[in-house]
């Protein structure tokens, strides 16, 4: 089935929303400049600003590191894990503006996020704890180490350490086991829901990590994990051997075979990311070019129509990107930009595209009162109030944050190494940890409940797409 034409741009749906033009707010002027790095710097300062409005996490009563939520507590839009990405589109923001606004909110949520054992898994979050969750926290302690951002006083755990920290739980063996052949499960309690469905995205996260370990420390044994993962995805196809589509995952029951085939930006972002570190790692290796080319080729053919991202799952249909998805399009702007300093032969593709995509992002943030609120649609360059997703708009914030900053990319020196970098490490870092699948404490029904919304949602999802196009047809 051709998956490109219900997703024509600009989506229908979107298009009989803009035609019935009492639904939109007045019409604002644009507001953000990026011609020259000097408007650039300025108009990511603002949006920092803006996107900055919408965490609580600093004040008192509040816990540092998250933005309001879960969901499943009632107690805001997003789960643990964007608070750790959203720390991560912070690093990237000072590393490449110089601003320092937020490193001391980001040194006190990154710390505070840590859990007992200074891995990433704190109890509090047990019920949405997937590796892919303890993932992106670690991919931003990856990302401190990477950019040389201040350290922690001595006392607290490093960045290096963090990182290898959760790199090694999940390389540890109670992690691992022998169905499909190999690969790690979504989620790391035995009782959540989706401890049964071996997904790209976890397996992504920890073959990212990998990599960014391989050539940080220079230690082989990170290099052999991530190209072990690696192989699996592409063995069990979860990347399309024929068209490096990337694939969200299948369930233990079915041998990894019921693959799901919705497409998300994230997943091939991640893969493409850790190939060019494994490209620079292995000096220009012809296997890793052959990745980085396979995959660069598949994500701008599929997320970036017309050369502006788009997600390609969900955007076509009103309502049907969830808080999670509505964040994508900043990790890939980020992920993609530091493609271009690793594997730069690739810069001269990837460069235009960013840009393009970045015009658009700015184009439509002439929302709300003060008339530069951000929406998630950027190709049709207007805006669309976040209330049609059902959330606050923080992913939408964040996106177009991380489209703007990542446009200073050129002139950012490249990922640090142990010879450039400043974070002390630990290669016993994690070992001390809890057995997490064994001595977690029982959840209760409610949160395995919670803990299962992601995969209905994206099975939900996935049904809601056929039947919509059949529908369409
Ligand atoms: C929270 O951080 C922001 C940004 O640095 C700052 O402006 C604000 O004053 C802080 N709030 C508290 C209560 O510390
Ligand atoms: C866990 O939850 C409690 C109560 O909400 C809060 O005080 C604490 O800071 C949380 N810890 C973490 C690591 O989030
Ligand atoms: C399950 O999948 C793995 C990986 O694709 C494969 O090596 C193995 O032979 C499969 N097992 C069965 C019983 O089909
Ligand atoms: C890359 O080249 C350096 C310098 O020649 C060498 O020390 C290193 O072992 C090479 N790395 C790999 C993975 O081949
Ligand atoms: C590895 O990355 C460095 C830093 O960006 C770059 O100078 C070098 O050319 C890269 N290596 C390869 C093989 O592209
Ligand atoms: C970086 O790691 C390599 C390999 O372990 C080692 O030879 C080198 O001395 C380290 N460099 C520094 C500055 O620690
Ligand atoms: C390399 O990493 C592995 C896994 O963390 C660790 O066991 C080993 O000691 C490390 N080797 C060196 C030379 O640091």
């Amino acid at each position: 089935m051709a998956p490109s034409s219900p997703w024509e741009r600009p989506a229908r749906w979107l298009t009989a929303l803009l035609a019935t033009s009492s639904l939109l707010p007045a019409a604002h002027a644009q507001y953000y400049k990026i011609g020259t790095p000097e408007e650039i710097r300025q108009s990511a300062r603002t949006l920092a600003y803006d996107l900055m409005l919408f965490y609580k996490g600093n004040q008192s009563g509040e816990t540092p590191g998250i933005l309001p939520g879960p969901p499943t507590e009632h107690k805001g839009d997003y789960y643990w894990w964007e608070g750790g990405a959203m720390m991560g589109t912070y690093i990237d923001y000072w590393f490449l503006t110089g601003d320092t606004s937020y490193n001391h909110v980001v040194t006190e949520g990154m710390l505070h996020q840590v859990g007992d054992d200074a891995d990433y898994q704190p109890l509090n979050h047990t019920a949405s704890l997937g590796n892919d969750d303890q993932g992106f926290w670690g991919m931003s302690a990856m990302l401190a180490a990477e950019n040389k951002f201040p350290n922690p006083p001595e006392d607290k755990p490093q960045w290096l350490a963090l990182a290898q920290a959760v790199f090694h739980t999940q390389a540890a063996p109670d992690r691992h086991d022998n169905t499909c052949g190999g690969g790690l499960r979504w989620q790391i309690p035995r009782l959540n829901t989706g401890y049964d469905y071996k997904n790209t995205i976890a397996n992504a996260c920890f073959f990212n990590l990998g990599a960014r370990l391989a050539r940080y420390t220079k230690n082989t044994t990170y290099a052999e994990w991530a190209t072990k993962q690696f192989q699996w995805m592409y063995d069990v196809k979860y990347i399309d051997n024929e068209n490096w589509k990337v694939y969200d995952g299948g369930h233990i029951g079915h041998n990894c075979t019921d693959i799901n085939p919705a497409q998300f930006s994230y997943n091939a972002a991640l893969l493409l990311q850790g190939s060019a570190f494994m490209y620079n790692y292995t000096n220009g290796s012809d296997l890793w070019k052959g990745r980085v080319d396979g995959l660069l080729t598949g994500i701008l053919r599929d997320f970036f129509e017309n050369d502006i991202a788009f997600e390609l799952p969900c955007e076509g249909r009103q309502g049907a990107c969830t808080a999670d998805m509505l964040s994508f399009k900043g990790y890939v702007h980020r992920w993609l930009s530091v493609v271009a300093k690793v594997a730069p032969y690739t810069a001269d593709k990837i460069l235009p595209v960013l840009r393009t995509s970045a015009e658009a992002a700015v184009k439509q943030c002439t929302g709300g009162e003060t008339g530069r609120r951000c929406g998630f649609y950027w190709s049709s360059g207007v805006y669309v109030d976040t209330a049609v997703d059902k959330t606050s708009g923080a992913g939408e914030a964040m996106n177009v944050l991380a489209a703007v900053s990542s446009l200073l990319i050129d002139q950012a020196p490249p990922p640090a190494t142990n010879e450039t970098g400043i974070s002390k490490g630990d290669p016993e870092a994690g070992s001390r940890s809890r057995g997490t699948s064994t001595a977690l404490d029982p959840i209760t029904t409610a949160d395995r409940a919670g803990a299962g919304i992601l995969t209905l949602v994206i099975l939900g999802g996935f049904i809601g797409t056929w039947g919509w196009m059949s529908l369409a047809d």
